[in-house]
This record gives C-alpha cells, structure tokens and sequence, in this order.
C-alpha cells in the first residue's frame, strides 16, 4: 500500500472568539488524505452521507437488512412518536447470537477462527466460528437449566477471556439479559449492580492473572453475597488461574461441570427488536450509577455498520484487535458484537500491556498479524512514554487500520500513533461516542475522509451530531460549544435501568428535542469536530473559556512530555488559574525550573500567553479511572491544597501518594 499523502495547509484562520463560546485556539495545518489504494478497496465510499441524508430511517433498514438476517421482517424503520423512547425496526424479530454465529457456520464458513485468545501468561487458544457456536449453545443450555429465563438478569464478572464473550452470546441467544461489571470493581460495586437489576445468576471466574500474578475474582462475588436478601440464586465459576476458591454448595457450579457437560443442540429463537440486550453501568463520577440500557435490532444495525464503515473491514483477510475490557462498552459492541455479526478474525488479550515485558502488545500484533488495532490514547500515550524503541523492535507491517477512542487523542499521541505504529501508511480514525450513544457517533471513514490529527473530523452516515449555544442554536464553523445529537439514532440507550425519569433528565433536558452528551466541541473552519473534553472540565481564566483539552495536546506536543493533565484551580486575580501535572517521556530529565520554564514558554507559543499554566507540576503518574479517563477531580483537589476526595474508583489507589510525595521533593 502506498503511503497517505500529506495534502495541502489549509490554516484554520482561527478566529478566537473570546467571551463565552469555547475558543478554537490550535491551528492545526496537517492534513492526511486517503492513498489512492486504500481509498480504491475500501468497503465504503463517499456517496454513503448523501444516500443516509436524503431519508436517515430507510439508511439505517437498508443497514438492518443488509446486516442482519431477521426471524421476521420489521414493518417500520422509527417510531419516534413518544420521545425520547425511540423504537427501531419496530415488529421486527431477531437473535443476536444466531447473527454472531450460527448464520455464518451455515454459510461455510465455520472453519474460520473468531477469536485467538492470547492468555497473560502466555497460553492461547482458537476459537473457529463452529466451535464458538458449540459453546455459545452449550451455556445456553446450561443457563436455562440453572432457571435463567427470557428477560432475567445475568450479572457477568469475568476475566478478558472467551468465556466472557461466550457468556455474553449466551445470555442474547436465550433473551436473558446481561450486566457486566468490569473485573476490576470491588465487591460493594458489583452488589449494588446485581442489587439495581436483580440479578439470577453470576456468571464469574476463579482469578485472573495481572501483571504476572494471579488475581482473584470469586472471593469478591464471595462477599458480595455473603448478606442475604440478594437475588443471586446460583453462581456460575471458570477455572482460569487455580487458585483456591470457597464453595457454596448447591450456589455454585464449576463451568466444567455445568457448561462443558451440557448439550451442544439449541435452537435460537428470534427476539423482538426493541428487546433487551444488556444493561451496563456507566462509572459516572458522581452519584448512583447509572444503569445504562441497550436494546437489539438498533444497537446490532449500528454497531456492525460502523465496525465494518469505519475500519474498512474485510473479514476474509483481516485480523481485528480491539484492545478494551469486555467491561467497557467498548468490549461490548466492538468485541462481543460486531465483530462476531461481522464474521471477522479478532484477538482477545486478557493482561496488561507491560507483562511480562513493555513489547507485549507488539509482540501480539507480530504473532497474530493483526490488520486493524482498536485502542485508547491513554495506551499511546504510554508507550509515548516507554519510548519507540520498544515497538521499533517488532513486525508491525501488517497493521493497515489504527483506531482511537475514550478521550480526545492529542495531535502528537496522534501524530506518534501514525508514525510509530502505522508506519506513517495506516490512516488513524478517531472515533467519538458514549455508553450511551452505543455505537461510534463521529469518525473519520479511512477511505473517504481527509484527516487532521486530534479531529474527530465528521459524524457518520445517519447520525445528526451538531454543536450548539447554550440556547441551543447551532453554531457557525470556527466555533465552540456543546456537543449535541439532533435525531435518534438505531443504538442510542433505550433509558436507565428502573429510572425512566431519571433518563429524560439527565440527557434530554439540557436542551429541547436534543440529547445533550456533556461533552464540549469545537467546529472548525471545515465543520470538522473537535472534542474538547467533559464541559465541566471547561476553566475560566480572567473571563475566556479554555478547554482543558487544548492546553493538555500543546504541552504533550512539547518532545519532554509524554501525558499531560489539566485543572483550574481557584485564583484570586484570575478567577481560575491553570496548574498542569505531567509526565516526562523516557528520555526526558526534570531539569526542575527549566523545564518547567520551557513548558510554559511552549503553551505560551502554542495558544497564546493566557493559556500559560501558572505552575507546572512533574510528576511519576496521574490519577485515572480504570478506563483510562485522568480524574481531573483528585487533581483540582490537590491544586487548590485540598486533601483529596474519595479516589476508589482509580485504577491504582497510589497514584495519589505518589504525586503528593513528588510534590514534597
Ligand atoms: C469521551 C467510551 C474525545 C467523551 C466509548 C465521551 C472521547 C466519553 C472520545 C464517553 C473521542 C470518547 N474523542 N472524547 N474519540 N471517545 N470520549 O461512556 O467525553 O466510557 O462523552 O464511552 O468519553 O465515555 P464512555
């Protein structure tokens, strides 16, 4: 494949509009077309916008139809006609796992592998679609026989293992439906999930490996049973790692002795579409957590659509790695779903990146030739951090698609990824979406799109994306504002678990007739998107709105800093002033005040002298949710001297001492 072509400067005449809209302060001139190859062979073209605009609804049925094989036909694309409970492919019956399976073994090709499981230790397997169908069947079966029926609640707290997604598949097949909770939660986080949707059955696992270690999972399903009055009426176990387990006899039940014994013949009945599929809990920074509900014709359509559109899949050749836990959404639809629907290779890793060395990852890719890598910029911007040396030291030529998601990508994270990873050849889509939005929003599609690092460029076909005033008029290109979603779309959430008001409130009130994401966003003088982070991560410095975003990508675009995190912090000139913590890449020395200098000089150039940080912190890590996303909360916390809050949703609880002790130094 030839190279992409770095096309012509096109300056943003940035006007930066100061007062209240969010200022469009970086003037990003690179610009990435598609190479004439990639754009020849790929799956989508550009006349898919035109074709989803003139009718969005009978897009996304042609969508439906084309992707899906349906029990029974639907008779209507939407029923919008009690917002904001949308209806998709109303009268319409399907199965998800039949999709995901079944249907492909029927048509030949159940000799192609699903998933290549690579185990943190070091042990893989290979799942074909016709063995991945066996044991989808077989838990099915077993499942029903525990007395899980159409509709009830499976809680899944499991490791990045096939049973994970086998658990999931299972769960569709029978219309029970399923509520991961992330492997990383505690005890209390999993019972108040299995509490909000009374659950039936635990599907778990022994342990895990982390870092080398065994992990242990039960002990905490264990405890968060051990008070009676819960739901839970039997447990379901994998032998993963060995370790010893405690045994509720009559509760619990090895996956051996249940799963694997169970009969391999099971039918799988057509669901309505607006059924159920699964229920996960967004982590939410505050508050009870919110029990996000998806349904299954809507969700599958988009989901498949945008996993074959935007990585321009062809399931014959390519080999899939989509990096995220089955306990994000991202594990969701674009590791249990839409690959599978899409009758795709994947790899599934269930370690950390830097075990037992910091090459893992690319030692994976060169194993398993993997064509298009799905990953988050928390990840790039760590091996940012480690150095290109470690990557340099692998096979990485068969990657030909690069994807982002969970956070704005910096311009140089993106720039690196390009380079480091893609061989300066593979395009990079960035893709913008929610838990809540279900499937990818705003993306680039790698054939069509001309790209420019750190924009998340366009909204698909079929999706209204627009940014917004705060009266909720659309605003001119070369301005900021709040990011908006106009009309329904097939995999929006279909509400909150048990809380429909609390539904229509969170999203739909902000603005009349929109759903307001809580992200802010930029449109350039091209209309392309860029998002600027959660708008309460917005500051106020002497009366112009920064984002946090922005000041964050021009101190990583500095060659000393590899992560960088942003706050306003109370000030009494400024009303905020910004203190910025980061981290230095590899090779970079803390020459203290000089660097510190040096980084303030930088953003000074890069934005402008009102975004200078007033200080500038070095420190060894930052606090971070265990999906990636920094905790600016814990930092502010810190910035304004405060003892920090309560910091148990962080992905590793010493961050906090560790910046405090580098503080003191
Ligand atoms: C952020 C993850 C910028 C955003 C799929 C959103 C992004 C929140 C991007 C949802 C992106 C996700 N660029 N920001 N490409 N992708 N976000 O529910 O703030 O874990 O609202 O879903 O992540 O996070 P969630």
């Amino acid at each position: 494949m030839s190279q992409d072509t770095p096309g012509s400067t096109a300056t943003a005449a940035a006007t930066s509009q100061q007062g209240d809209a969010l200022e469009n302060l970086l003037h990003e001139d690179r610009k990435f077309a598609p190479s004439a190859d990639f754009a020849a062979n790929a799956v989508v073209g550009a006349e898919v916008y035109a074709e989803a605009d003139a009718d969005r609804p009978a897009f996304w049925a042609k969508q439906a139809r084309e992707l899906l094989t349906w029990n029974k036909d639907f008779t209507q694309a939407l029923d919008w006609s009690n917002p904001p409970f949308a209806k998709w492919f109303v009268g319409g019956q399907v199965n998800a796992a039949y999709n995901a399976l079944d249907r492909h073994v029927e048509n030949g090709l159940g000799d192609r592998v699903a998933i290549y499981f690579e185990g943190e230790p070091g042990d893989s397997r290979a799942y074909t679609y016709a063995e991945l169908t066996e044991e989808v069947k077989k838990a099915a079966n077993a499942f029903e026989s525990l007395g899980v029926a159409k509709g009830d609640r499976v809680a899944v707290y499991l490791p990045m293992i096939p049973e994970a997604v086998i658990t999931m598949l299972a769960c569709a097949r029978i219309g029970a439906v399923h509520s991961v909770v992330f492997g990383g939660f505690s005890s209390d986080a999993l019972l108040s999930r299995i509490e909000d949707a009374q659950a039936k059955l635990v599907v778990t696992a022994d342990g895990t490996y982390r870092r080398g270690k065994p992990s242990a999972l039960k002990s905490a399903v264990d405890q968060a049973l051990a008070a009676d009055g819960h739901s839970v009426q039997n447990v379901v176990v994998v032998k993963r790692n060995g370790q010893d387990v405690d045994w509720h006899e009559g509760r619990d039940h090895w996956w051996a002795d249940t799963v694997e014994a169970a009969s391999p013949e099971h039918t799988a009945v057509g669901h309505d579409s607006e059924h159920p599929l699964f229920i996960l809990y967004t982590s939410g920074t505050t508050g009870k957590p919110k029990g996000i509900l998806h349904t299954t014709g809507g969700f599958l359509t988009q989901t498949a659509y945008t996993h074959k559109a935007v990585f321009d899949l062809h399931p014959e050749t390519d080999v899939y790695w989509c990096t995220a836990d089955i306990g994000w959404v991202t594990g969701h639809s674009y590791v249990a779903y839409a690959p599978l629907i899409n009758g795709a290779t994947q790899v599934m890793y269930e370690g950390t990146p830097d075990s037992p060395h910091q090459g893992r990852w690319w030692e994976i890719v060169e194993k398993y030739k993997v064509s298009i890598l799905y990953t988050a910029p928390t990840a790039i911007r760590t091996f940012m951090k480690w150095g290109r040396d470690i990557p340099d030291k692998y096979d990485l030529s068969s990657l030909r698609v690069l994807g982002s998601v969970g956070e704005p990508i910096n311009p140089e994270a993106w720039m690196w990824y390009r380079d480091v990873i893609g061989g300066n050849k593979a395009p990079i889509v960035d893709t913008w979406w929610q838990t809540e939005t279900g499937a990818q929003m705003i993306a680039p599609l790698p054939g069509v799109t001309e790209t420019k690092p750190g924009s998340a460029q366009v909204a698909l076909p079929g999706i209204a994306v627009d940014v917004v005033d705060e009266n909720g008029a659309s605003v001119p290109n070369g301005h900021g504002g709040f990011l908006v979603i106009r009309e329904p779309w097939p995999a929006m959430l279909r509400g909150i678990w048990g809380d429909p008001e609390r539904f229509k409130e969170t999203y739909w009130s902000r603005f009349e007739t929109m759903y307001f994401a809580g992200d802010g966003a930029k449109k350039d003088e091209d209309g392309d998107i860029w998002l600027l982070g959660r708008v309460d991560d917005v500051m106020n410095i002497s009366g112009h709105r920064l984002s946090t975003t922005e000041i964050e990508s021009a101190l990583v675009s500095h060659p000393a800093v590899a992560e960088a995190a942003v706050v306003g912090a109370a000030d009494e000139t400024t009303g905020q002033a910004v203190v910025a913590f980061v981290i230095l890449r590899g090779d970079a020395v803390d020459s203290g005040d000089e660097i510190v200098q040096d980084l303030r000089n930088h953003v000074g150039k890069e934005i402008g002298p009102i975004a200078k940080p007033k200080i500038v912190l070095v420190v060894p890590e930052l606090p971070k949710t265990r999906s990636g996303k920094i905790m600016r909360r814990l930092l502010k916390d810190v910035a304004e001297g405060r003892d920090t809050g309560d910091a148990t949703t962080l992905a590793d609880n010493t961050v906090m001492a560790q910046i405090a002790a580098s503080l003191k130094k």
